[in-house]
């Protein structure tokens, strides 16, 4: 296994059923009641310089469950908020807790932070990648069909991080997925590239019914991220006819679930009646961010 969880083209194929195997694990202990208290006395540092819900409260609750303790720390409060070098935090955060989870905006401060520090450290969102959620999102996936084979993904409005992991994650999982994002948000060559290179069942389409037709899951993700709040008339211009309707999930399989990482924009990239509706799987999503992030850090702290 890697020394850090910054992305899943790190990663084999069997490394990521593994974690997935250990989360569906942790999440029957918990459901029956069971302690598994796997981190007794390793602490985790939670380092946000972007606002969050999930990603804090799933990591803290995590660590606290497994007997550990979590850390929040946040640019307004640190000295990383008046400028202390990266590879300066890394390697004092590195003397005092066991692993580092980060969430910021760019790839490569997230990666320098890795480089510098002698403990594990986990990607909780760039600008470029969201795998944290991805995996939570593969997790409910799988509780709906089993195996990722035959699997169909279709993804449709913004080429954005949550974008970038789901192709990263079809290019190591070999599921086919489908992405409809209108001209000028299309995702990053630099994460389509190597994904076709590697041979990676993706397209790249511009109509969301096509990217829906005959898909087991349909996801989408907020219009504007976070940083983009400048940008969003232009956006909402732009993503207009980009909504996860009736009419689209109508083109996917029958059983399709509907997924979404929050937070969610009701009428714009998903229509009440999708969010709200029997196919929509966002609660459990929701949940299991809690159940797949326990088994990263098990694995990253203990080997598995
Ligand atoms: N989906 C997700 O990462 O949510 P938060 O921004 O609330 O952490
Ligand atoms: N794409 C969104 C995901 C939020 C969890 C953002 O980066 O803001």
């Amino acid at each position: 296994m890697p020394r850090h969880f910054l992305r899943f083209t790190d990663y084999s194929q069997a490394e990521l059923l593994a974690l997935l195997e250990l989360a569906a694990d942790l999440k029957t202990r918990r459901g029956r009641g069971e302690p598994h208290r796997l981190l007794e006395g390793k602490t985790l540092a939670m380092l946000f310089e972007k606002s969050s819900t999930r990603t804090r409260v799933s990591f803290e609750v995590g660590m606290f469950e497994l007997g550990g303790h979590a850390l929040f720390l946040s640019p307004r409060d640190t000295q990383i908020g008046r400028g202390e070098p990266v590879q300066d935090t890394a390697r004092v955060l590195s003397r005092y807790v066991s692993a580092v989870m980060v969430r910021t905006f760019g790839q490569d401060t997230l990666e320098e932070l890795a480089r510098w520090s002698s403990v594990p450290v986990i990607n909780g969102l760039t600008d470029l990648l969201h795998p944290c959620q991805v995996m939570a999102d593969l997790q409910t996936v799988l509780e709906h069909r089993p195996g990722a084979e035959g699997l169909k993904v279709a993804w449709v409005g913004d080429g954005n991080n949550m974008a970038h992991s789901w192709i990263e994650a079809a290019q190591v999982l070999g599921f086919a997925l489908r992405l409809a994002c209108p001209e000028g948000y299309r995702p990053a060559e630099e994460i389509l590239g190597p994904a076709r290179a590697a041979g990676a069942d993706v397209e790249v389409v511009s109509d969301p019914r096509e990217a829906a037709a005959g898909a087991h899951v349909v996801t989408t993700d907020v219009w504007a991220s976070m940083g983009q709040e400048g940008e969003k008339e232009a956006r909402e211009r732009a993503f207009a006819g980009y909504c996860v309707d009736r009419r689209v999930m109508a083109e996917a399989a029958p059983e399709a679930i509907f997924l979404h990482c929050l937070p969610a924009h009701r009428g714009e990239e998903v229509s009440e009646e999708v969010f709200e509706g029997p196919q929509s799987a966002v609660w459990d999503e929701a949940e299991n961010r809690l159940h797949v992030q326990k088994a990263i850090l098990v694995t990253l702290l203990r080997g598995g």
